[in-house]
């Protein structure tokens, strides 16, 4: 995260030496990645990026992340009952402790949810076992995921993670985000607004940088000016919710 208020991101997590991190993100996690030389980012394993997957887990372990309400999200909520998005196979990407995906599977989808935290999943699993449905979770990188994934999904859900994985794997999150959909697939992200400058916060982008980088490979539904509940800022935060639809190839005949 190049963005200043970093720091914040994950809560007030106490132990925070990088090179220690680090270390032990090596021992406890395998998510590297080859090197993808058609990714253009140069990005050579998950602990390139400024948040590790150690620190993702222990935004959960070390208690409630400045993200998590516990709820699903307004503007998914939205969405489903106004049938803007068609029931069908759903990946929610970074999934957290699930509630969007168990929002999901009550509405009827058929719901695979990914997230690198094991914390995460651990909890999530919970909260679907207790709400009585049945998810596919998975613990992995969601770039490595969908190497062996059964894809392509009808909808993909970005709950906060396009946001940060922009600024540093812009072409491994498009190639991931070609490779999960299909023409027909929707997409929801809700995303961080570049003129939030509350405390915690999460990372900003303006309307240009959504319609530069998503543009290129789906078209805009709806592009709303949203505010995201957070469990320390009442208010909200500032955010986008795009929904967002993969065009089918047009004038194409058999
Ligand atoms: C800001 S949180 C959002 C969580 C959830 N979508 C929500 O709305 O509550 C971003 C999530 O992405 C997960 N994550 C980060 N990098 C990931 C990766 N490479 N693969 C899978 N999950 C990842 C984190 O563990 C975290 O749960």
């Amino acid at each position: 995260m190049k963005n200043r208020r970093s720091s914040k991101y994950l809560g007030e997590l106490t132990f925070r030496d990088k090179t220690e991190i680090s270390k032990l993100a090596e021992e406890f996690f395998d998510f590297g990645w080859d090197e993808d030389p058609k990714s253009g980012d140069g990005l050579r394993s998950v602990s390139d990026l400024h948040v590790s997957p150690l620190e993702w887990d222990l935004a959960y372990r070390e208690g409630t992340p400045y993200w998590e309400t516990g709820r699903p999200a307004r503007e998914l909520v939205r969405l489903v009952e106004e049938e803007k998005i068609p029931r069908g196979s759903a990946l929610d990407i970074g999934c957290g402790t699930g509630a969007n995906a168990v929002f999901l599977a009550e509405k009827g989808f058929d719901v695979t949810a990914v997230d690198i935290s094991p914390t995460a999943i651990e909890r999530a699993r919970t909260r679907a076992a207790l709400a009585g449905v049945n998810i596919h979770f998975v613990v992995d990188d969601v770039f490595q995921f969908i190497r062996s994934a059964p894809t392509p999904f009808d909808f993909l859900l970005d709950a906060g993670f396009y946001h940060y994985v922009r600024g540093q794997a812009l072409s491994t999150y498009l190639d991931f985000l070609w490779r999960a959909s299909r023409p027909g697939s929707y997409l929801l992200v809700l995303a961080g607004h570049a003129a939030e400058t509350a405390e915690g916060a999460p990372p900003g982008v303006t309307e240009d940088d959504l319609r530069f980088e998503l543009g290129r490979l789906f078209e805009f539904l709806e592009m709303r000016l949203v505010r995201f509940e957070g469990p320390f800022c009442p208010e909200g935060y500032l955010g986008w919710s795009c929904l967002l639809h993969r065009p089918l190839v047009r004038g194409f005949q058999r």
